[in-house]
Formats: C-alpha cells, structure tokens, sequence
C-alpha cells in the first residue's frame, strides 16, 4: 500500500519523465499558485469571492457608463476594511514563492515555453519569467480599451483633477482603466491570441492551482487535450479538468513545483539534456 507521500513523490517523478519526453510545455495558472505568497485564492476555504459572493457581471458596463466615479472609487476606495481591503493589502505585499521561481528555471531550460496566467498579481513577471500571457490583465498596469496600448501604473499621475485618463494616442484618445479585465469586460484581443495560440502549440500542459470554473480561461487545456496535449494538474482540491488530466498532483504549488524542477534538473543532467 503505497502512502499518500510515495504517491506524490511517484507522480512528481511520472510528470518529470512526461515533461521531458515531449518538445512544448505551457502552463496554464490560477489564484491558488499564489496562496503561497500570502493572496487568497477567490474560492474554496479562505476565497475572497467565499467571503463576499461573486461580483456580478456589470463592472465594466459601470466603467463605461461613469469613468469618472469609476476612478474616483479606486483613488479613494469606500471600503478601507473587511476582506476586499485585506486582499488588496495582501497582493500589494505577495512577493514570488518558490513555485514562481521554479517556474522561472523551467522557463530558462527552455522546457517551459509559455505561461497563460488568470492572476493580476504579476508575481510571474517579478520573478523573472518573461513568456508570460496575463488573460486577466496585471494590477500594475493601465490599458487603452480602445488600442490595448498598456503602460505601468506607475508612470501616469492620475489624480481627481485629471479624470478619466485617456489615450495620449491621438489617433485613439479611448478611455483608459486598470489592465485587470473587469467583470463583464471582454478579454483583450492581442493577449486572447496568445493564449489559443500557446494552447495549440503545446503538447503537455501544467494546470496549476485554477478551480477552471472561469472562461475562456478554463477552456483552453481543454483545447489543449483536444489536440492531444498531456494536462498535468497541480491543485490541493480536484476540479472539473482532473478527470482529463493524465497526472494530478495533489498538494501545495509552491511545494510541488520546486519537487517537479528538482527532478527534471536531475534527470536532464542524467540524459545529458
Ligand atoms: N496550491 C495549489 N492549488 C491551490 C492552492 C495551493 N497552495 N491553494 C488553493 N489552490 C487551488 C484551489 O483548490 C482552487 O482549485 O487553487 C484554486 C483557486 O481557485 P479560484 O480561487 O477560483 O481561482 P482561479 O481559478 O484563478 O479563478 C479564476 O476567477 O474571479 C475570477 O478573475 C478571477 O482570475 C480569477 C478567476
């Protein structure tokens, strides 16, 4: 009888082999890779939207019909306290866990080639992953809704006297918001490409910590399998996705993904890769 433990350890050692045997690994990611660095997920035990019900689908309609009151809200947010305002102090303050900065090794062995990630926290970026799809969009970050030009957050002085910010494209002059895709809003074009794109391409696929309840998010391993691709899931809980999945890793990211990088690195140098 083989123990939970020995199990994982197999599994882990199964997805290594898998990975290495084939030529296109992308990642697909949700809020549970950032558990770790201190982000509550949305659902399940301890979610945001557990605590306060799911938002319903008119925020972007909102933006559209007032940007400014819209802007006026996230300059000073009515709601300093309650779990809203702890999950906004808590991803100000996430740094990268060790399963982002797995993710960042595999990435530089060129055996992960893409991540598509539904998390606005950026953490992927900071730690230093570079082929990155945001489908969400990035808290840090503004875009244009009308030519998806996108710029730090840090680099605009948006203020109460100068709302709503618009695109200094003067061919464009669209309304300017957060890059976060608001609910309702339709996921941007050019980074929608790159996720079917990535989804086509691959030929094995890291599902890690999604309750792949949200599309087109949730559609694209699907996509993926459909193709022929091997889904590998990383989650604590199972999902809608693990019964296509060939292997499931239950456990923690940031304690699977440094285990499942560890045994790719000995077995690559074993086969001199
Ligand atoms: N390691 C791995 N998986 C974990 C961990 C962990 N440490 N902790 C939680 N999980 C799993 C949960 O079991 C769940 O399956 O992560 C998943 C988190 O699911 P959600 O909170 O629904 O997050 P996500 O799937 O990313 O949500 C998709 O919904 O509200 C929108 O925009 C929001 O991008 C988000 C989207």
């Amino acid at each position: 009888m083989t123990s939970p433990g020995e199990k994982l350890e197999k599994g882990i050692e199964d997805a290594a082999r898998i990975i290495l045997e084939r030529n296109y690994l992308v990642a697909m990611v949700g809020a549970g890779m950032s558990v770790e660095s201190g982000i509550p997920p949305f659902r399940g035990s301890g979610g945001l939207w557990t605590k306060v019900g799911e938002p319903d689908n008119r925020g972007y309609q909102r933006f559209l019909e007032d940007p400014v009151a819209h802007w006026r809200n996230i300059l000073n947010p009515e709601d300093m306290d309650g779990p809203r305002a702890e999950f906004r102090d808590a991803i100000e303050n996430a740094r990268p866990n060790p399963g982002h900065y797995s993710l960042v090794e595999l990435e530089e062995r060129d055996i992960l080639k893409y991540i598509i990630t539904q998390n606005v926290d950026g953490l992927h970026l900071d730690a230093g992953n570079r082929k990155v799809a945001e489908i969400h969009g990035n808290r840090n970050k503004l875009r244009c809704i009308g030519c998806n030009a996108r710029w730090m957050r840090s680099e605009w002085d948006i203020n109460v006297d100068n709302l709503p910010p618009r695109c200094p494209d003067p061919e464009c002059g669209d309304l300017v918001k957060g890059d976060g895709v608001a609910f309702g809003e339709p996921i941007p074009r050019d980074v929608l490409n790159i996720c079917y794109r990535e989804s086509v391409a691959c030929d094995s696929m890291i599902i890690i910590g999604t309750s792949a309840v949200v599309y087109p998010a949730a559609a694209f391993p699907q996509e993926a399998a459909m193709r022929g691709a091997t889904l590998i899931e990383i989650n604590t809980d199972d999902t809608p996705l693990t019964r296509m999945c060939e292997l499931v890793l239950r456990g923690p990211s940031g304690q699977i993904l440094p285990a499942l990088a560890e045994r790719i690195r000995a077995i690559s140098e074993d086969i001199g890769r």
